[in-house]
């Protein structure tokens, strides 16, 4: 009998044990990777927009990035086993809509860049926790520099061949009319612990 007691009091000590899951940290370390994903996303996204104005133009730029945008944007995800998106209040692409958390910290974000608060380096980071599970959420802001007029600056800034294809394939596009400088939107990303 004392022996069966001692091995239930070992199973339920073992169960409690596994069960219990330490609420994780949001490190320097992993804001830093998260930093690091950001960047490279972002690069990797403006060198092949700058490629395709370079070798077929600006027209031709507008039909790759309408694609390549995204796919680029899902492969990185994929490859890097996080969710990442770009999103924006003025969203061009329908896709790029932010969900109630990503309108939260664009709001904050816009808050701040009114108030001239808002710099490259802003970011923002939550720990929140699902069903047991861990995420964190990391969100950092997109502006406007001088070749993203062609595409996204004001009237006189946007070719008429450039407009018309925009209003082909974009019907319901907002995001135009940005001055250099501006907050375009953000990178969102968001990664199980
Ligand atoms: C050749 C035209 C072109 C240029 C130049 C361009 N964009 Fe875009 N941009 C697009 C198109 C088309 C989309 C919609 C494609 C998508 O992301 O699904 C888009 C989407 C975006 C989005 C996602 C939110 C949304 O509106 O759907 C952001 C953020 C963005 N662009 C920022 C920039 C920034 C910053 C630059 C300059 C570094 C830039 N773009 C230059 C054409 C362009």
């Amino acid at each position: 009998m004392k022996k069966i007691i001692g091995f239930s009091v070992l199973i339920l000590f073992i169960l409690v044990s596994c069960s219990h899951k330490d609420k994780p940290e949001v490190t320097e370390e992993l804001k830093t990777a998260l930093r690091s994903d950001t960047k490279t996303f972002m690069e990797s996204l403006k060198s092949v927009l700058i490629k395709e104005i370079q070798t077929n133009g600006i027209v031709n730029a507008v039909s790759v990035c309408s694609d390549t945008a995204q796919i680029l944007t899902n492969n990185y995800g994929v490859a890097k086993g996080i969710y990442i998106k770009r999103v924006s209040f003025k969203n061009r692409n329908p896709l790029n809509v932010p969900d109630d958390f990503e309108s939260k910290v664009l709001k904050m974000f816009e808050e701040q860049f009114h108030k001239n608060q808002l710099k490259p380096e802003s970011e923002y980071v939550e720990l929140i926790e699902q069903n047991g599970v861990y995420k964190v959420k990391y969100m950092k802001p997109i502006f406007v520099q001088p070749e993203c007029l062609n595409c996204h600056g004001t009237e006189e800034h946007i070719s008429p061949q450039v407009k018309d294809l925009i209003n082909k394939v974009y019907p319901n596009d907002k995001a135009r009319g940005y001055q250099i400088g501006d907050l375009r939107g953000a990178v969102s990303i968001q990664k199980t612990l």
